[in-house]
């Protein structure tokens, strides 16, 4: 499915882009889908909160469970101090996780189309595993920050071997929280991960506790249908929504089942059947 000058991109930058993946339509279907889930979706008296310090997560079954069911997450500026919504239910959510590509027809239907497991064969994985998804929503105004990370620091495999595909549903640029990225900062090492602890809860183990390359971020503007692929060690973040559009995104991760996917991950996946 790539052509030899996109996987040598790929291999130099990290990251490849490719427009036009996704058709309007397709996105539609998704953005549509998330809507239905959200109306249907009763929020529970604890609120999970989505934000950047992971060990906010530790205590937190909902999130921790995520792995193998369609949970929902809210943006940490959607829930004032007394658990109260500032927002509007449909603008609350900060993003749905992490196993709707197997268990909602309409997103697993969707995996299946856009075929991931072909890019991730032509990407070096042997035998693709699609073990996380996302639908990210970056929601107007209060749409939050994701610190700079790898995302192998989360889905950990010995050998190191996860490829992430994030398509955008809606333009992302500057202004509404887009991607950015080190470019070639895939070669550099697994700085983190982040595992179940043996005392209940999780914790991030330090790998190399060097510091981020000084490079600068590149912003990866890009119109809505576009598709851009990340190399599990890519240093990648982004910004905070300071628009008034949202910056739908909709994420799938693979990892190699020819690889050792350790017990004490933080995501435990459900099983294929
Ligand atoms: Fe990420």
């Amino acid at each position: 499915m790539l052509s030899s000058i996109q996987l040598q991109e790929y291999s130099q930058q990290g990251y490849l882009v490719i427009n036009d993946f996704m058709s309007p339509a397709q996105r539609q279907t998704l953005m549509q889908r998330a809507v239905q889930l959200i109306e249907e979706f009763e929020p529970p008296q604890k609120r999970s909160i989505f934000t950047t310090d992971e060990q906010e997560r530790s205590s937190d079954d909902y999130f921790f469970e995520s792995g193998s069911a369609i949970r929902f997450f809210f943006e940490e500026k959607a829930i004032d101090s007394k658990g109260n919504f500032t927002v509007p239910k449909q603008q609350s959510i900060n993003k749905i996780g992490h196993a709707q590509h197997q268990l909602d027809p309409v997103y697993k239907a969707m995996v299946e189309d856009l075929d991931f497991s072909s890019l991730g064969r032509d990407l070096g994985i042997e035998q693709p595993r699609a073990i996380q998804s996302m639908h990210i929503f970056k929601q107007p105004n209060i749409g939050g920050e994701v610190g700079l990370h790898q995302d192998a620091t989360f889905l950990y495999t010995e050998p190191k071997r996860c490829i992430g595909f994030w398509l955008a549903l809606e333009d992302a640029t500057v202004d509404n929280g887009c991607l950015q990225a080190i470019s070639g900062g895939h070669k550099i090492a697994l700085k983190q991960r982040f595992k179940l602890s043996e005392n209940g809860g999780t914790e991030f183990e330090t790998l190399d506790d060097s510091p981020w390359p000084a490079k600068a971020l590149e912003l990866l503007e890009v119109p809505a249908g576009t598709l851009i692929i990340l190399h599990g060690q890519l240093p990648h973040y982004s910004a905070a929504n300071t628009s008034n559009r949202s910056r739908q995104a909709f994420t799938l991760h693979l990892v190699d089942d020819t690889c050792d996917y350790p017990t004490n991950n933080w995501l435990q996946p459900l099983q294929q059947s």
